[in-house]
């Protein structure tokens, strides 16, 4: 295992490579937790898992599968009121690598399929979930916003004490591949090839397409993960009400206080909610550089993302 220094705090903080891929380790998400993943957590056949990168839209990806497939539990809410009004997306909707730490009972226990989130690659995904049949969404997002993206919750998070990280830093990281579950682009390949070997069980989606038609999107994705909309919920305009329900606009207004964990408040996860952002960070020589290592490293490959700027 490699040792990076640990004095810039979050990115940097006791980063070791693992199986070709940087994890933290002061914190739950660490190498120890992928490797007691690998070695004890049962999927079910039935379990969805969302994948992604830091910074990629897994909150918006947790509410919008959340919405989906327990829309009818919480059609009518004069019994209940829906769990995405009161409760972060990551409440609802756990990381494995936390899950493992928890002794209290979440969303998950009371919920079928169960639904999981996970940063790990997919090289190193549990065996029984790769083995067990289960259904898998990697979201990804353009390599530019998510450095962005990265460096304002770097250091939203970071003991300021210890000073912030400078945009120059977290590029310089960036596209030397260092973050947590990065490189960025090994990421991505791994859940890429996946989906093509796999299409029935790995769907790639882009936060970009996502973006730009999110109704369409959420369709696509509800027949993916065989809770496809009837013709009476489309007239009803069913769709329609869980974008607006998982849009940035409600989810940050839901998520403006309190506190995930003791170390993160809600609002960290809600930002800008737009594709293009990186045109007021990135230098032209800074936007050519992630072009080049983009363009190695994705050749041959047809990954792109819908770029409305
Ligand atoms: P920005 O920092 O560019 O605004 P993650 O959930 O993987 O940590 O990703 C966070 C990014 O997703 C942030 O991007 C955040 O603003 C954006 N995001 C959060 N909720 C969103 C939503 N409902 N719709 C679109 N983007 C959202």
């Amino acid at each position: 295992l490699a040792t990076l220094p640990k004095e810039k705090g979050w990115i940097t903080e006791n980063l070791y490579m693992y199986q070709g891929f940087w994890h933290q380790s002061s914190r739950r998400i660490s190498v120890e937790t992928v490797m007691a993943l690998q070695s004890t957590f049962k999927a079910h056949p039935t379990d969805i898992y969302l994948a992604t990168l830091p910074k990629s839209g897994t909150t918006w990806l947790k509410a919008l599968v959340f919405a989906l497939v327990n829309r009818n539990r919480y059609k009518d809410d004069r019994f209940s009121t829906h769990p995405l009004l009161v409760s972060s997306p990551h409440n609802c909707l756990p990381f494995i690598e936390t899950e493992i730490f928890r002794n209290t009972p979440t969303y998950v226990d009371s919920h079928s399929p169960r639904l999981f989130a996970t940063h790990i690659p997919y090289t190193s995904l549990p065996q029984s979930i790769l083995e067990s049949g289960c259904r898998l969404v990697y979201l990804c997002r353009n390599p530019k916003d998510v450095l962005v993206s990265m460096f304002h919750f770097a250091n939203k998070l970071r003991d300021k004490s210890r000073g912030l990280l400078t945009f120059e830093e977290t590029f310089e990281l960036f596209s030397k591949g260092i973050m947590p579950t990065g490189p960025y682009w090994d990421h991505v390949k791994g859940y890429h090839k996946a989906s093509l070997e796999h299409p029935g069980k790995v769907l790639f989606l882009t936060y970009e397409d996502m973006k730009i038609d999110t109704v369409n999107n959420v369709k696509r994705l509800a027949r993916y993960l065989g809770y496809p909309i009837t013709e009476e919920e489309e007239a009803e305009g069913a769709v329609e009400g869980i974008v607006k329900l998982c849009s940035f606009e409600n989810l940050s207004e839901v998520n403006k206080h309190g506190n995930l964990r003791e170390d993160i408040p809600n609002d960290a996860f809600f930002r800008e909610g737009k594709v293009g952002d990186w045109t007021n960070h990135l230098t032209d020589e800074m936007s050519s550089i992630l072009d080049e290592i983009t363009k190695e490293k994705f050749y041959g490959l047809d990954i792109t993302w819908n770029n409305p700027i």
